[in-house]
């Protein structure tokens, strides 16, 4: 059976093509901020991603092209997040909330595990020890404020527990150290942390794997902050409704995705660090003189299919993946979370603008209702649910909007919060739960607690927890006129003398 866009970033690149997604640039550019400029301004203006077939100082066939906004937002009619869809095996029109409601529904089924086979495309070609030079790539450096060449902005680390009961897959940055090695920030809190943590304790070093190029489903559900003990592997398999067929690796055995365009096969050292960064992140700020002592990243092996592909990521003013994968997989867990708690919520949903900070969750009014609750018993209950939960320590701000407001859209967003979020009776600030610190104003604003604050806003007034129908009417087109003279307004539009609405 051939592989799905989901199962195979080659497929993925050529629907996207074939949808008109997908542009290749053939024009040669340079690594040196180009190849970052465009791919950023694709970003911007929500453009095809770019594949970048003739990079300065690529040598041969060898390593490697460059696809740019893999997972950005697209302009494509109705397709905003086709991307997205494609990446997860899904229609390319679904929707935000469709998105989200489907890979909820995902966590009900049972995990599907990876099929280990005996080699694969990845294997074509292979480097060991001296024979690698990563300095010699063309590894795009990004942004001008960048502290190197991050070549780790969209591929996937591979690590597993030194009982191999417990293999993580997941996304963090990192950049050239030098020619053997790389380094990149190991967050204590994040699986990749807690995982090196056991290996250290062993006074061991971690044995890792980076894969780029891998599925599209893969690199989206290891953005995902599934709960800890998690096998990423199993729930892609349940996602895809097949097992994702995995190889195992030249120098140690972790096993890898058989397609992925390349791997990197290493450890990540226990004892030795370097300076590591700046990079713009995605609250799209960077602050130039900022470096952090990182661990390093030995590379002992590299595997890699003729004509590679780098996918990046050039995180910073959103849409970027940060929004399309993060945001969204975090609303997914937090859904799932609610739920579970037995919250009344319908949907969960992070406005893009922003930048993965703002958490909107919907109720379902008449389960709200049916509760009896009020609004600072239900505002507390909702913020330690979250923010007691592993997306919480991503999540700084909540709001809680009734089932009139849609949480995708802003204007709805803005509206119920200026309107219903009366300052301090409907706030909850919670200063117990600790913040990534990524987040600009923790490690660069007023420090005016230990863990630094969050807040819930609940944008509802005090009707909307008692009434089953709401008091009060909308002022707008739809809420003030009769259904039969809004139909003859819009029938009559450009009669009146207007042009065509778009919507
Ligand atoms: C494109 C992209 C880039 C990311 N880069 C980083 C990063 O550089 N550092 C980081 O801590 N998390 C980063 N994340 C978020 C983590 O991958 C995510 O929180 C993941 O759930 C962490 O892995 P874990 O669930 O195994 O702890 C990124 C996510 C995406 C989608």
């Amino acid at each position: 059976m051939p592989l799905n866009s989901a199962q195979c970033l080659r497929q993925f690149i050529r629907e996207l093509e074939d949808e008109g997604d997908l542009l290749r640039i053939t024009e040669e550019v340079d690594p040196h901020l180009e190849i970052g400029a465009i791919t950023r301004r694709v970003y911007e203006l929500e453009e095809k991603a770019p594949l970048f077939e003739n990079i300065k100082g690529r040598k041969g066939d060898g390593l490697f092209r460059v696809f740019g906004a893999p997972v950005g937002a697209s302009r494509l009619p109705g397709k905003r997040f086709i991307r997205l869809a494609k990446s997860m095996g899904l229609s390319a029109t679904a929707t935000g909330p469709d998105i989200v409601e489907q890979v909820c529904r995902v966590k009900q089924r049972a995990p599907m595990p990876p099929r280990e086979v005996p080699t694969g495309p990845v294997k074509e070609f292979k480097l060991f020890g001296d024979d690698i030079d990563l300095t010699s790539l063309p590894v795009p450096f990004l942004r001008q404020n960048d502290g190197g060449k991050f070549i780790q902005t969209y591929g996937m680390y591979v690590v597993k527990t030194p009982d191999g009961s417990w293999v993580n897959w997941s996304i963090t940055r990192s950049m050239i150290h030098d020619k053997r090695s790389l380094v990149g920030p190991v967050i204590p809190r994040q699986d990749i942390g807690v995982i090196r943590q056991m290996w250290t304790d062993l006074g061991q070093d971690m044995p890792f794997a980076l894969c780029f190029g891998v599925p599209p489903a893969a690199i989206a559900v290891s953005g995902m902050p599934l709960p800890k003990w998690t096998n990423e592997t199993g729930f892609i398999g349940a996602m895809l409704g097949e097992p994702l067929d995995v190889t195992k690796c030249e120098t140690n055995d972790l096993l890898v995705p058989f397609n992925a365009e390349f791997v990197l096969e290493g450890v990540v050292s226990r004892t030795e660090t370097a300076p590591e960064g700046p990079m713009a992140e995605y609250p799209g700020l960077v602050f130039p003189e900022q470096k952090r002592q990182c661990p390093i990243f030995k590379v002992n092996a590299i595997t890699y299919r003729h004509d590679p592909i780098l996918p990046v990521c050039v995180t910073g003013r959103a849409v970027e993946e940060s929004e399309t994968i993060w945001a969204v997989t975090q609303a997914v867990e937090v859904l799932d979370i609610c739920r579970a708690a037995k919250l009344p919520v319908k949907m969960v949903w992070s406005p893009f603008e922003s930048h993965c900070l703002w958490f909107v969750v919907q109720v379902d009014r008449r389960e709200l209702v049916a509760l009896k609750t009020n609004i600072k018993e239900f505002t507390e209950r909702v913020g330690r649910v979250i923010f007691s939960s592993k997306p919480g320590f991503y999540i700084p701000k909540l709001f809680i909007v009734g089932d009139d407001i849609d949480p995708t859209n802003l204007n709805d967003v803005i509206w119920a919060e200026a309107t219903r979020c009366q300052p301090f009776a409907n706030e909850v600030f919670f200063d117990e739960y600790p913040n990534i610190p990524l987040i600009p104003y923790i490690s660069h604003g007023i420090r005016a607690s230990e863990n630094h604050y969050k807040v819930v806003k609940c944008c509802m007034l005090t009707s909307e927890f008692t009434d089953e129908v709401l008091p009060w009417k909308v002022g707008s087109f739809r809420g003030s006129y009769p259904e039969d003279l809004q139909q003859k307004v819009e029938k009559n539009w450009t009669k009146y003398g207007f042009g065509e609405v778009t919507e």
